[in-house]
């Protein structure tokens, strides 16, 4: 298939630029586009054969339902048939914003986008093509994380054309996703909402707005967000979470890479040392953009400082435990 790479500046949309690729999405078709957290894969969410497409780009297991990408927040009516006082207020203050809501879902919304489930995960992001890209389309934007199934999510359009190149139609380069990490999903559809996959807005964040929310970190048993199940984030080296990082000179052997805050602080040698800036928001900006970095100049393991389990660290550590299949050290 011929990808067709445009680009945009997102503080100043070329909107006939972009009218092809909304023109791409109403026939049916992929394109890959920036949102404020990861790039996303998209295509109409209600046009089911286009959404099986995306499971065969990224290599997805077909059990993993998709989040829907709206514009207008009214449009959530499009998905369920009465919006929860809850949603309403969430939606309020944190869209367009990196909030998933998981809801009890309406009739004619094709199964591919829900895999099959009662429930549907929607959100509105805030990111300015993206909301360009969704209104152009007139139609809500089916969409996971544009790389293939299992890498590290793609914050650039660099990473979209490493991993879908000749894969779908159209690669929208929009720049970096500011945020780096996928946004929270929320699920209100069962008695007390919970938290399935943590984001930028944090646990706290959200029981300002509603009340008690529950987060258990990793779930056990069946996992209720189907694609927390997956192998996830994984670059090609051994990734290790370090506890101490300052001290990790004895974890370093060749073609060791380190990624690190504050990295002027550290002394340690005989490794690569990648800056994952100063706050955590920098290192979750940065902490995918680094995983594939390490792949690129061949590293064979991965010591990433340990966040504090704390804000947008939550998080973080979640995609860690993932990227480090629990290896902590
Ligand atoms: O920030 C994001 O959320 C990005 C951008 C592109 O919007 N998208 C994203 O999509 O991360 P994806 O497909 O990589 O992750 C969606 C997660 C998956 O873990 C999926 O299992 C879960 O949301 N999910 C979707 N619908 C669900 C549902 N009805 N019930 C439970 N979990 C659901
Ligand atoms: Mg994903």
């Amino acid at each position: 298939m011929d990808t067709r790479i445009i680009k945009i500046d997102p503080l100043k949309i070329d909107i006939d630029l972009l009218s092809e690729a909304a023109e791409v999405i109403k026939r049916g078709g992929l394109v890959a586009f920036p949102t404020e957290t990861v790039y996303g894969l998209g295509a109409d969410s209600f046009n089911g054969e286009a959404v099986k497409n995306i499971f065969k780009a990224k290599g997805r297991p077909s059990d993993n339902p998709l989040i829907s990408h709206i514009a207008d927040a009214d449009d959530l009516s499009l998905f369920v048939r009465e919006i929860p006082e809850n949603a309403k207020k969430l939606a309020s203050v944190f869209w367009g914003g990196p909030l998933t809501i998981i809801l009890k879902k309406k009739e004619g919304i094709p199964d591919s986008v829900t895999a099959g489930l009662d429930t549907v995960a929607v959100r509105m992001p805030s990111h300015s093509i993206a909301n360009a890209l969704i209104r152009l389309s007139g139609t809500p934007i089916a969409a996971p994380s544009a790389n293939l199934s299992g890498s590290p999510s793609p914050t650039t359009a660099k990473h979209c054309i490493d991993d879908l190149f000749g894969r779908v139609d159209m690669i929208i380069d929009g720049g970096s996703s500011m945020i780096g990490i996928e946004s929270t999903v929320l699920d209100l559809s069962g008695e007390v909402p919970t938290i399935l996959r943590p984001g930028e807005i944090t646990p706290d964040d959200l029981k300002e707005v509603i009340g008690d929310v529950f987060y258990g970190g990793e779930a056990v048993g069946a996992p209720k967000c189907p694609g927390m199940k997956y192998k996830h984030y994984s670059p090609k080296a051994e990734v290790y979470i370090v506890k101490d990082i300052k001290n990790s000179q004895k974890h370093i052997e060749e073609g060791t890479c380190v990624i690190a805050k504050n990295v002027g602080a550290l002394t340690l040698k005989n490794c690569k040392i990648f800056d994952a800036g100063v706050s955590d928001h920098d290192f979750a900006a940065r902490l995918f953009y680094l995983l594939r970095t390490a792949d690129e100049i061949g590293a064979r393991k991965v010591l990433v400082e340990m966040p504090e389990e704390k804000g947008i660290g939550i998080a973080l550590l979640n995609r860690l435990l993932k990227s480090a299949a629990g290896r902590v050290i």
